[in-house]
């Protein structure tokens, strides 16, 4: 088996936590990695001074794969998003997240099976803002109510959405060619076409134009983003492959990790051209950091995605197989899914569901 260097960037809060386990669970699997650790967040500006340093892209340019943990981004601050700006440096323009069921993990179906996919480079994610009371938000005011576009209020703060058809066309190919190496039938594009013509209009129209592409190979339909979200509560089984404008499919990814069991099982990756940087849905948890009682398994399936990328899908295939064992048998399950199904047993921690899988991975 190939040795692969792979980046490891643990992150902030229970990210410290879901790495040691995430590295434990791999190294059973007889992946053979070579861990380069890197910072980021609070760890980087503790030995860096900055949230985001050089040294953490450069290691992701050199191995050319990252696993990362969640990194805790202030509300409301200037603290830029150290994620966006990863996105950003390493022009990782797609977010994968499958939204699986783990039978056995207290979802509200079992047979969810879908996978989310999200432009991950504009839209209001763009980091491009203009604080209440500024100078340049002044102007943007006055040229909009000179565009003869309306009023806006003078104490307001402006968020710019742009989306391209650059960025447009290259997610929905993304996710037309996913679905096509992976045998999944049909691609749904997510908007609010509806309201807001010249972004999510141009969305549509885009996905339209390339799904005439793969006529007759991937079907195409597309659903307003609230009829989305309710159809995605009544009837998951629905969709198949889903793809959105940055902003939805980070609200649509929680929705799906709630219908499945909650933010501890919900992974997910960040792709482009030349790096691949994988990471769970779920943030720092600050309110259980520190504990031992998170769930790991968001990381560790994270870690399975990025094992099939490096062409290991055989270690891929056992780390899935043992979680879902681990779940079937509901013996050793962390809090969130004690909680999730209704559950008065006890809950295992983070150390003892590792054990778990560890041991199913026959390295106990
Ligand atoms: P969160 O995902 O950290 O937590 C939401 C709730 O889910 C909390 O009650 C938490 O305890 C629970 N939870 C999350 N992951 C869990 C796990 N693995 N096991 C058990 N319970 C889990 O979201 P929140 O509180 O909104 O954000 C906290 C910080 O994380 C913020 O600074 C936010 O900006 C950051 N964040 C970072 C992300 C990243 O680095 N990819 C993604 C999302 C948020």
């Amino acid at each position: 088996m190939a040795r692969h260097a792979v980046t490891l960037i643990p992150g902030d809060g229970i990210g410290v936590e879901t790495s040691a386990a995430m590295q434990r669970v791999v190294e059973a699997s007889g992946a053979d990695i070579e861990w380069q650790g890197a910072e980021a967040g609070e760890s980087a500006i503790r030995a860096h001074g900055v949230p985001l340093p050089p040294s953490t892209i450069e290691s992701v340019k050199r191995t050319g794969v990252a696993i990362k943990g969640p990194v805790t981004t202030p509300v409301g601050t200037g603290f830029r998003s150290v994620n966006v700006a990863l996105r950003q440096a390493l022009e990782l323009y797609v977010c994968l997240r499958p939204v699986h069921s783990i039978p056995g993990a207290g979802g509200r179906y079992d047979d969810v099976d879908l996978v989310i996919v999200r432009e991950n480079s504009e839209d209001l994610y763009a980091g491009m803002e203009f604080e209440a009371g500024s100078e340049e938000a002044a102007e943007l005011i006055a040229l909009c109510e000179e565009a003869g576009l309306g009023r806006i209020r003078p104490d307001s703060g402006i968020s710019i959405k742009p989306i391209s058809v650059t960025a447009t066309r290259a997610i929905v190919r993304y996710a037309f060619d996913y679905a096509l190496a992976h045998r999944r039938s049909k691609v749904t594009a997510v908007h609010k076409a509806n309201i807001m013509k010249h972004t999510d209009g141009l969305f549509l129209s885009v996905a339209r134009e390339v799904a005439a592409e793969y006529e007759g190979r991937v079907a195409f339909d597309d659903r307003i983003v609230d009829a989305f979200c309710m159809n995605m509560v009544i009837d998951p089984s629905q969709f198949d492959v889903v793809v959105f404008p940055n902003l939805y499919g980070d609200i649509a990814s929680d929705l799906g990790a709630g219908l499945v069991g909650g933010l501890g099982i919900a992974s997910g990756a960040n792709i482009g051209e030349k790096y691949a940087v994988f990471e769970a849905v779920h943030g720092s948890a600050p309110d259980i950091a520190g504990k031992n009682i998170a769930n790991p398994t968001a990381e560790i399936l994270s870690a399975a995605m990025m094992l099939d990328h490096m062409g290991e899908q055989a270690c891929a295939e056992r780390i899935r197989a043992a979680v879902r064992s681990v779940y079937a048998e509901g013996e050793t399950l962390t809090a969130d899914i004690r909680k999730a199904s209704g559950s008065s047993l006890a809950a295992a921690t983070c150390t003892e569901f590792t054990d778990a899988l560890v041991q199913k991975l026959g390295c106990g």
